[in-house]
């Protein structure tokens, strides 16, 4: 099946089984914007817990916040977003259509690229096992051609975006020839820059109101804290600041699901310590944020870093965890080494000193700065793309199964009564009741066959399934069935809780998590 196919299997899925809807849907949705279902919300906020007890339980040196959203404007003065947070937007006159030219570009370049992808599978074909890729990648001439175009286009986008160069953003639209792909036509208006911060107003009254925006990033709520967290906690360089919480960008292209929303959610933790040390956390933090997603089981190969050549002015470095969605390698997390920036420029506009006393040193500084960065509903697309399986059965059915990482799945267990009579319904709900102090358990109901009721618990990633049987009150067993395997097995009624908290717990991921975190203290 075409990757593209996949994915939009997926996104019906989180629809059909509640784990997400367009927003306001009864009034045909909001673009970019999205609710969680029943499902939807359980499997984010295990994401959420998950990140939070790595954050705050591993280190003893990390403490949460919780900011609120509105803040006070000079906030994004100082950290540079009301005067850089742009995108650079062109119209279509004719559609009526308003685009990121630097995203008309790029796609201009992956169609170079798909061009030339599609003449090495062409040639492929034609000579089968004797095929030299390398060779032909020199030798062919469309090949060549197509890839000259695609350097040259690369070289002169990369340029353009520097400062950027907005003539220049339009010029290669019009020389590329690029069309709206709704109207078909170039009729193109200039490239303007387009500030992606929500602004409002706040106060009763006209005049006295105060343009206020919504956060674009939850990171400056950490920054203004820092001095009532530090003096408070008593804290300590090294130390960390965690927050989870909306932000909101006016996006321009909202383009592939949760992938990119106008309002969404962030996992960012700044971790503060002495100027000169910056990069050594920048290395920790690297691998313990990789180490984090792969304890999840997703595997290894599915995760790459993309480190930044060009870094913003204020940082020194940056890199990119990426994971492969249906649609390529995308970035899900953001690390970067942001110095003493922010910090200085709240100093600066605030007029109050942040700085810290070193009492080993017996002076006084501006901590630096590592940030990781996460968003919880590009993580919550990377599992639920990673989990959805179509599995061809031996009886010739077709079963969809998430096979969501255990610890992350909405409903832990599904107890079932093989029907409504001798007392089998009372027995399960008994078993409910004692299971779901300690993981989310759900009953039931015998009006369906259970293998019907086995596919509903697969379709939502449940990982065990418990049913009670004519025996059960007999021999107090039931069968547990695992959900990958689908196996089956007779334990006591007794053993439940012990086997299936084991594999559920988000403790037991914490514990893997620990013992890598380890290795790079
Ligand atoms: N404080 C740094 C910061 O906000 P960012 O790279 O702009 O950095 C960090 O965002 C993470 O937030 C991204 O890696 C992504 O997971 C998530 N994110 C950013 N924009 C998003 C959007 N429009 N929709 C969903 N998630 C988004």
């Amino acid at each position: 099946m075409a990757q593209e196919d996949v994915f939009k299997k997926i996104v019906s899925h989180c629809k059909e089984y509640g784990f997400v809807f367009p927003s306001s849907e009864i009034y045909d949705g909001l673009a970019a914007v999205y609710d969680y279902g029943q499902n939807g919300v359980e499997l984010k906020n295990n994401i959420k817990q998950y990140w939070w007890q790595s954050m705050v339980l591993l280190h003893s040196n990390i403490v949460g916040l919780d900011a609120a959203i509105f803040m006070h404007p000079t906030t994004w003065k100082a950290s540079g977003h009301v005067d850089a947070f742009n995108d650079p937007l062109i119209d279509n006159r004719d559609s009526k259509k308003r685009y990121r030219a630097d995203v008309l570009i790029e796609d201009q370049i992956a169609k170079y690229e798909e061009k030339i992808q599609k003449e090495v599978a062409k040639a492929r074909k034609r000579f089968g096992d004797s095929f030299d890729e390398e060779k032909y990648m020199e030798t062919s001439e469309r090949v060549k051609e197509a890839r000259e175009k695609r350097d040259a286009l690369h070289a002169r986008y990369a340029e353009a975006m520097q400062g950027p160069d907005l003539e220049a953003l339009k010029q290669i639209i019009v020389d590329e020839e690029i069309v709206d792909p709704i109207s078909g036509t170039k009729n193109w208006t200039d490239v303007r820059q387009f500030n992606l911060m929500f602004a409002t107003e706040m106060g009763a009254s006209a005049d006295g109101a105060m343009k206020v925006y919504l956060r674009p990033e939850t990171a400056q709520g950490i920054f203004v804290n820092y001095l009532n967290v530090q003096k408070t906690g008593r804290m300590k360089l090294p130390f960390g600041i965690a927050q989870i919480g909306k932000a909101f960008r006016n996006e321009i292209v909202a383009r592939q699901f949760v992938f990119r929303m106008r309002e969404f959610e962030q996992m960012e933790m700044q971790f503060f310590c002495q100027p000169g040390t910056e990069m050594k956390w920048f290395e920790y933090w690297k691998h313990v944020r990789r180490a984090w997603h792969e304890a999840l089981g997703m595997g290894t190969e599915n995760y790459r870093f993309h480190d930044h050549e060009k870094l913003a002015h204020y940082a020194n470095a940056a890199t990119d965890i990426e994971f492969k969605m249906p649609f390529g390698f995308k970035e899900v997390e953001g690390i970067h080494s942001r110095t003493d920036f922010d910090l200085s420029q709240h100093e600066k506009f605030s007029g109050k000193s942040i700085k810290y006393f070193d009492p080993e040193k017996n002076e006084s500084y501006v901590p630096y700065d590592v940030e990781t960065s996460i968003g919880v509903d590009r993580m919550f697309l990377s599992v639920l793309c990673h989990s959805y399986c179509e599995e061809q059965l031996e009886n010739g059915e077709t079963r969809v199964v998430l096979k969501l990482p255990e610890a992350l799945a909405p409903v832990k267990c599904a107890v079932f009564p093989l029907d409504k009579k001798d007392g089998l319904p009372e027995l399960a709900e008994q078993i409910v009741d004692e299971l779901k102090f300690h993981f989310n358990t759900h009953y039931g109901d015998p009006k369906d066959s259970i293998g019907k009721r086995y596919r509903r618990q697969d379709a939502v990633g449940t990982p065990f399934c418990v049913t009670v049987d004519h025996e059960t009150p007999k021999d107090g067993k039931v069968t547990l069935r695992h959900r990958d395997t689908m196996e089956q097995e007779r334990v006591d009624i007794s053993r439940l809780r012990s086997i299936i908290e084991d594999r559920v717990s988000i403790t037991s991921v914490l514990k893997k998590l620990g013992d890598e975190i380890k290795k790079y203290e």
